[in-house]
């Protein structure tokens, strides 16, 4: 793991972003996986800006996001698509015929299959980001007794919930959602994990010090040849 601990969440997105940028600008037809929540704004804003002074173009790049809510209907304003397309899509030239989402209201086994079977045909995940929950979790692969492999629908946990329900006011939050498993997760060429704020220190701890096990699914990051984790110093606070 090459932890690097940086003094702010604009720093965070800098460098998050400039590695995807250098990247993109290296092999403009790469594969791009995403997360969404707050961690990774900062870093889809640098993206937003370097496109906006003609420094990358993102037309010819795939990308896959890592989860969707079960239950909600397309378009809703929850939904993790509809966040892509606020939060960078939609500023950036990134050809929305090549964006991937998991159908959180799809046959589960039916969804996996297609989805893994979508990131296999483009060669794999070059770099992926990834946020972290208060509990350990990656995408929503929550505290469990077994690492996970490909999608799957997951029950969210309460930490989750709670964690999240501050953007549904409308709507009831969902308690499931289907979300790229572990496996899949690591089979990313490339990662890039980003944390920031005191209730992520003891995750992180745990990811960073603790013991590789399923009930901190981000420790598996250890076992990774190729993870960068961009920490501020709340988050760095405990190791
Ligand atoms: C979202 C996702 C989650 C978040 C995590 C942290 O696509 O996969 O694992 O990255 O819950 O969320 P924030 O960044 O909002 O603290």
């Amino acid at each position: 793991m090459d932890i690097r601990i940086l003094e702010n969440v604009e720093e965070i997105g800098a460098a998050a972003g400039r590695i995807i940028c250098d990247f993109v600008n290296e092999k403009p037809a790469c594969v791009l996986g995403f997360a969404t929540g707050a961690s990774p704004v900062p870093t889809y804003n640098y993206m937003i800006e370097q496109f906006n002074e003609g420094k990358v173009s993102f037309k010819d790049v795939t990308t896959f996001n890592l989860d969707e809510y079960c239950g909600l209907p397309e378009g809703h304003k929850n939904s993790y698509k509809t966040f892509m397309f606020e939060n960078l899509f939609s500023k950036v030239d990134i050809d929305p015929a090549k964006v991937n989402f998991l159908d959180g209201n799809a046959d589960e086994a039916e969804e996996s299959r297609r989805y893994a079977e979508a990131i296999k045909a483009k060669g794999g995940v070059d770099i992926q980001i990834l946020g972290i929950g208060r509990n350990g979790h990656i995408a929503f692969n929550e505290p469990s007794d077994e690492f996970t492999d490909e999608a799957w629908k997951v029950t969210l946990s309460q930490s989750t919930i709670d964690a999240n329900s501050i953007y549904f006011d409308d709507t009831e939050m969902p308690t499931s959602a289907m979300t790229m498993g572990i496996g899949s997760i690591m089979r990313s060429k490339k990662i890039i994990l980003i944390a920031t704020g005191s209730s992520k220190a003891e995750a992180v701890k745990a990811m960073i010090q603790g013991e590789v096990t399923p009930q901190c699914p981000a420790s598996i990051l250890q076992k990774h040849d190729d993870t960068v984790i961009l920490l501020d110093k709340a988050a760095a606070s405990l190791i």
